[in-house]
């Protein structure tokens, strides 16, 4: 049996990694499934994509689909086309997709059109805010998907509502997590760590590149001010991802405080995460990863596909209103923060569990 595992933008490799070693761990002893790796190629700089196969100890594709930057148009129909001639060339025996970018939903789609069962980790979260290119892909994705894995009784839940039935969920846990927790010991202090003046618990990690937040280049200037005013003189590292630094490059005045860095590879980043004071950003996974490391986050967001990360952890959403931040911050420096939990079977066994399932669904 075999399994296509898909992968095309960085917060994707995090959640493979575990899935490929436990399905590594179960060939070793004669377990009857194999897997070809297929990378998109959706991100392909080795910061957003090559970094992460290293650090994680992912092997390298199978198959590298080389699709590149474009419109979510191009983007998802060049992944489809090129998926689809890999399969019409080489069936596989199932689709396994993870989280929900172009091309978690692309390769669904090309995959259930060949009338190749989907399996879909993380399926069911839901934020519920259409102009995020994420909620339609879940959303497609979701619908002509055969096998869920979730993450949260909400995901399982929202499932239910549209109409899956019970066979066909395992609440599994989170893979994410599963990296963050085996790679805890491994995190790494940056370069920069000394240069930049850092120190345990005296400066904030911010992330951003939701195109709400970063594509209009006079409201991201006010956002970044708020941040810069409300951070009362600490250093704010600030990793740029491609898509922050197009429009970074219009804002003529950053706060002095702010210290702008390349987007960080795995351990690196996590590092300064788990040091910090607090994180702010708009990622989805980062407030996860926060969560279980006990760090404030503030969400520079209105919604979230991952109210566990609000409700059990340490995650608050502060909306996208700048005025919003200073309050909160206010908050957080006066020791008001509150300390979290972790949610249900984040437990670093999700591979596993899903490796198992996906032996009894498919060799039964
Ligand atoms: C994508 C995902 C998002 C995820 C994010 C993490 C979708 C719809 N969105 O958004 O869920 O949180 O990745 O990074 O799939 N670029 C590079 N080098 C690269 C990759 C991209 O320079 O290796 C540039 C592209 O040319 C483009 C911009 O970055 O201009 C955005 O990349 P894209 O893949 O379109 O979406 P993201 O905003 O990264």
């Amino acid at each position: 049996m075999l399994i296509d595992i898909i992968a095309g933008a960085r917060p994707n490799f995090m959640k493979i990694a575990p899935i490929i070693r436990a399905l590594k761990l179960r060939q070793a002893v004669g377990g009857p499934l194999r897997y070809r790796l297929v990378h998109t190629g959706q991100h392909y700089d080795a910061r957003m994509s090559g970094d992460f196969f290293d650090q994680l100890g992912i092997p390298a594709p199978d198959v590298n689909l080389e699709v590149g930057s474009g419109s979510q148009a191009e983007q998802t129909a060049a992944i489809m086309v090129r998926y689809e001639k890999l399969l019409l060339e080489a069936r596989s025996d199932l689709c396994l997709v993870v989280g929900d970018v172009t091309s978690t939903m692309a390769c669904t789609i090309a995959a259930q059109k060949l009338c190749i069962p989907v399996a879909h980790v993380e399926g069911g979260i839901r934020s519920g805010d259409w102009t995020m290119p994420e909620e339609i892909n879940r959303m497609v994705t979701d619908a002509i998907t055969n096998w869920f894995f979730t993450t949260s009784e909400v995901a399982n839940n929202n499932l239910r509502r549209s109409g899956v039935s019970d066979d066909r969920i395992f609440f599994v846990g989170n893979t994410m997590i599963d990296t963050l927790l085996a790679n805890l010991p491994r995190l790494r202090r940056p370069g920069f760590w000394d240069q930049l003046g850092l120190q345990a618990g005296g400066y904030f990690v911010v992330t951003l590149h939701r195109p709400a937040n970063v594509d209009d280049g006079a409201a991201f200037a006010r956002l970044l001010a708020a941040i810069g005013e409300g951070t009362r003189g600490l250093p704010v590292v600030f990793p740029v991802h491609p898509r922050t630094a197009k429009t970074l490059s219009e804002v003529h005045r950053l706060p002095e405080n702010f210290r702008l860095v390349e987007p960080q590879p795995y351990l690196e980043f996590n590092y300064l995460v788990q040091q910090a004071k607090a994180v702010i950003t708009d990622s989805g996974g980062i407030t996860e990863e926060a969560t279980v490391m006990g760090v404030p986050c503030l969400t520079l967001r209105d919604t979230t596909e991952r109210p566990e990360t609000v409700a059990i952890g340490t995650n608050e959403l502060i909306g996208t209103n700048p005025a919003a931040l200073k309050p909160a911050l206010d908050r957080l420096f006066a020791g008001q923060w509150k300390r979290g939990g972790i949610p249900e079977m984040w437990d670093g066994r999700t591979g596993e569990r899903i490796v198992r399932e996906l032996e009894m669904l498919l060799c039964r």
